[in-house]
């Protein structure tokens, strides 16, 4: 068909994000995006999963939600309320679960239930960019909270909560990546989820806890979740298989109280997310996803120690990052003259893909020399060579690093 000559621009409403560019490929060095390893993708096991499920279930694909319900295959609700008690101390039922086509679903439900323009929130100054633009995209007004090491700062969230009071504005939630934030890799630590759950009680204010990460601890050891020590239901959960199996799957889960599912279920109005995902989903984690699990978290850690590796040799004392407890990504402060929103634009035109800090940041003065590299789905060689280019490409543009691999270069 041609591409005609009828004008859409004068229908389009106000308020439309700016229109997508086109893709163009991905870049050679990418360190972008939440993407997995693919040498991790459990195909195998995905095929044999797939191919049992259809031959005894197959048949229920006739029906819309299949025979389980508009909450989704009654097996991976069940799975995940065994996973969830064993991995993270949350006591609920399948009921309580909600499946959603990836958790930005279940960040969309949610904010559809209780957000309006103008609302207020509270969220950890650096956070997870697909939560950040929703929220500009509402209108909401959007509270940031500094972190330090150990993740979200109470004594700065016992601040904001009591300025917004004196100011009688009650935030509709605290948002929070509590178990290996994104994009600074913290775990809030037991004592300081006893400190936010007593504050969010204090205050009324719920708790909006994303804990897409929690698989992908080192060591395996994770503070119970928000939602298991919660002694008054307000707390919402959500979690994904994006980062533990494979996020082109687009499954996630909402966990939370009827009166808040409820709610959520009569915004989704998608007849049900993908079926045939949730089948081999179940299937396969049922027996596999405890053993799965430690395989991919060694390979990350593998490849996050290319990447500190090869920060160091290139960047020297220029990069700056704490060793993450697990997840995907590094967050890494350059020297203050560096712009990573100008470095992002120069380092792209070398074929280098990073996340600029002030893009997952309330505060963009603060985040204005961050960057986020995400070392999952490059290769070790693509990790080694693409610091190289990047380390190359920040010299010519900003001065630094003066040395690169020990080297003095001239800029
Ligand atoms: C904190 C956080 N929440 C939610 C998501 C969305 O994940 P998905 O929709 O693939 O489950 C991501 C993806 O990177 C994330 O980092």
């Amino acid at each position: 068909m041609s591409a005609g000559s009828f004008d859409f621009a004068s229908l389009l409403p106000a308020g439309l994000p700016a229109p997508a560019a086109k893709w163009t490929g991905a870049p050679r060095y990418n360190f972008t995006g939440g993407n997995n390893d693919a040498d991790q993708v459990p195909v195998d096991g995905l095929i044999a999963a797939a191919e049992a499920v259809l031959r005894r279930e197959g048949r229920a694909l006739a029906s819309y939600g299949l025979k389980s319900g508009p909450q989704g295959y009654r097996p991976l609700r069940e799975f995940l309320a065994h996973k969830l008690m064993h991995a993270a101390g949350i006591s609920c039922s399948f009921d309580d679960v909600l499946i959603v086509s990836g958790s930005l679903q279940a960040l969309d439900l949610i904010n559809g239930v209780l957000l309006a323009r103008g609302d207020t929130v509270i969220i950890e100054q650096e956070t997870y960019q697909g939560a950040l633009t929703r929220l500009n995209r509402l209108g909401v007004n959007v509270v940031g909270i500094p972190l330090d090491q150990d993740g979200m700062r109470m004594d700065a969230l016992a601040a904001a909560l009591a300025d917004l009071k004196r100011r009688n504005v009650r935030p509709k939630y605290i948002y929070t990546i509590p178990t290996v934030q994104n994009p600074t890799g913290t775990i809030l630590p037991e004592r300081r989820r006893i400190e936010l759950l007593r504050l969010s009680e204090d205050y009324g204010v719920p708790i909006f806890e994303d804990d897409c990460y929690a698989d992908l601890i080192w060591d395996g050891r994770r503070p119970p979740a928000l939602y298991a020590m919660s002694k008054t239901g307000g707390v919402i959960h959500i979690g994904s298989f994006s980062k533990s199996i494979a996020p082109a799957l687009r499954v996630g889960f909402i966990v939370a109280g009827w009166q808040i599912l409820s709610r959520a279920l009569a915004l989704k109005t998608d007849a049900g997310s993908g079926a045939l995902e949730q089948m081999v989903l179940a299937e396969f984690c049922t027996p596999h996803f405890a053993a799965h699990v430690p395989k991919l978290r060694r390979g990350l850690r593998g490849k996050l120690e290319t990447l500190m590796a090869a920060l160091n040799e290139q960047f020297g004392t220029a990069a700056e990052f704490d060793d993450p407890k697990g997840g995907i990504f590094l967050w890494v402060k350059l020297p203050d003259q560096v712009d990573t929103l100008k470095l992002y634009q120069s380092a792209l035109a070398a074929g280098v893909a990073i996340n600029p800090g002030p893009e997952w940041s309330t505060n963009q003065g603060h985040s204005r020399s961050w960057m986020r590299l995400c070392f999952a789905s490059p290769t070790k060689d693509e990790i080694i060579h693409g610091i190289a280019a990047l380390a190359e490409v920040c010299r010519k543009e900003f001065g630094v690093p003066a040395r690169i691999a020990n080297v003095e270069r001239r800029a």
